[in-house]
């Protein structure tokens, strides 16, 4: 699991130390290559030789290896090497010299010259952790993008109990294997999404079109392909652009041209969303050749579009979801609801144009969701990307359903 994986471990004085003797054999087993460092403290507690038989590497204490010769430890070699680095058990005074950036030993000067992640395992007596300093300090180095594993509440070494034994060494090493290979929740999974306007031919220059953009849908592909789903963007034609590995763009133009690869895309899709603003009707037939001005007024006879959510809300199966949007100018609700059903959706996502800053065009969306049995959420004005947190969230509940 962490084959080719440089961690760095940072022991500091705690009694908790001995327990990083059993994370360095778990980082080791799962192929992680592991340099230990030391603080002054922690070598009360534990002898280097513990952890340089069970890292197979030198363990790090001091500036110098051997005083007599001048030879020195290259703290910045150390720091730039590792891809993780890990201080566990932390005690309160390393993290203290942490949050004030004091380098007063070669542990702290590994630290600061580190430019990987960090992820610390706090450990120490339940009212130290509980001081006004420390929750500060905690806080300080979580402001640095560090990441925190709480203590966990227990026995402590002095007889008290509560809150300041370190995070079990089972559990730091879920946490780096999280941290290298993060569960994706969509993993796995596939997407197919519609975006964009759809054109009607008229003639050979002249369509009937409207104004979306196509954000909100691309806003929606790419979060799924950042929950690890594998995407299938199905988009008319607008200014938008994607780069994702896990986003396959299909460029169409007419409802007709979006409904056929919808169809074939649909029967191997877990999650569909229908984003895409698609033309209700179309000229009855294309005029083969550019259509001349001549009368003052100009009708042009329109048959209706297939309804691309209705016909796959018919042919959806149990292990599907299908979701659609509703732009709604008037009695928005009930007209919502009506579609819901209609298309057999597992939930609607409605943009009222009374709301200033939602639907076509803009950057911000303020959507209300509604599902089946008159269930509705409402959202405020937010980015179309936070909106498309909000929407892909709720689909993950779905799905852990
Ligand atoms: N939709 C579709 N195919 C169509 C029309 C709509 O797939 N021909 C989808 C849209 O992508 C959206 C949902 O159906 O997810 C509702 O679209 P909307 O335009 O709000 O509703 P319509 O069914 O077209 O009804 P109306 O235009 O009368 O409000």
């Amino acid at each position: 699991m962490l084959k080719g994986k440089k961690i760095l471990l940072g022991v500091t004085g705690s009694i908790a130390a001995y327990k990083s003797a059993f994370l360095t054999r778990l980082l080791i087993q799962s192929g992680a290559e592991v340099k230990v460092v030391m603080s002054p403290g922690a070598l009360e507690f534990v002898t280097p030789l513990t952890f340089s038989t069970l890292s197979k590497n030198p363990v790090f204490s001091d500036f110098t290896q051997n005083k007599d010769s001048g030879e020195w430890n290259h703290h910045v070699d150390l720091a730039l090497w590792a891809d993780l680095m890990v201080l566990a058990p932390l005690s309160a005074d390393t993290l203290s010299k942490m949050a004030s950036a004091q380098c007063d030993n070669f542990l702290m000067a590994v630290y600061m010259s580190a430019k990987c992640p960090v992820m610390v395992a706090p450990a120490m007596d339940r009212d130290m952790f509980l001081h006004p300093g420390t929750l500060e300090n905690l806080r300080k180095i979580r402001s640095f993008g560090h990441i925190i594993l709480s203590p966990q509440e227990g026995e402590l070494a002095s007889g008290l109990s509560g809150k300041g034994r370190m995070e079990e060494p089972e559990e730091i090493f879920a946490a780096v294997v999280n941290f290298f290979h993060p569960v994706l929740p969509l993993k796995g999974k596939k997407a197919l999404v519609t975006a964009g306007p759809t054109f009607e031919k008229i003639d050979p220059v002249r369509f009937i079109g409207n104004f979306s953009s196509g954000k909100m849908g691309f806003a929606l592909a790419l979060e799924l392909a950042n929950k690890g789903a594998d995407v299938t963007l199905v988009a008319g034609l607008v200014k938008e652009t994607i780069s994702h590995p896990m986003v396959k763009l299909k460029k169409v133009m007419s409802a007709d041209e979006m409904f056929e690869v919808c169809k074939t895309e649909f029967d191997h899709s877990d999650i569909t969303i229908m984003a895409a603003a698609v033309a209700d009707y179309k000229p009855a037939s294309i005029a083969p050749e550019k259509v001349k001005k001549k009368e003052e007024l100009w009708s042009l006879p329109m048959v209706k579009t297939v309804d691309i959510a209705s016909s796959l809300g018919a042919m959806k199966r149990q292990d599907q979801i299908l979701i659609g949007f509703a732009l709604e100018t008037e009695d928005e609700l009930k007209n919502a609801e009506k579609k819901l059903e209609k298309k057999n959706l597992d939930f609607i996502v409605l943009n009222s144009l009374k709301d200033e800053g939602a639907g076509f065009g803009t950057d911000t969306n303020k959507i209300t969701l509604i599902w089946p049995g008159n269930k509705s959420k409402e959202f405020g004005l937010k980015a179309k990307s936070k909106v498309a947190e909000d929407i892909v969230q709720e689909i993950c509940q779905l799905i852990e359903k």
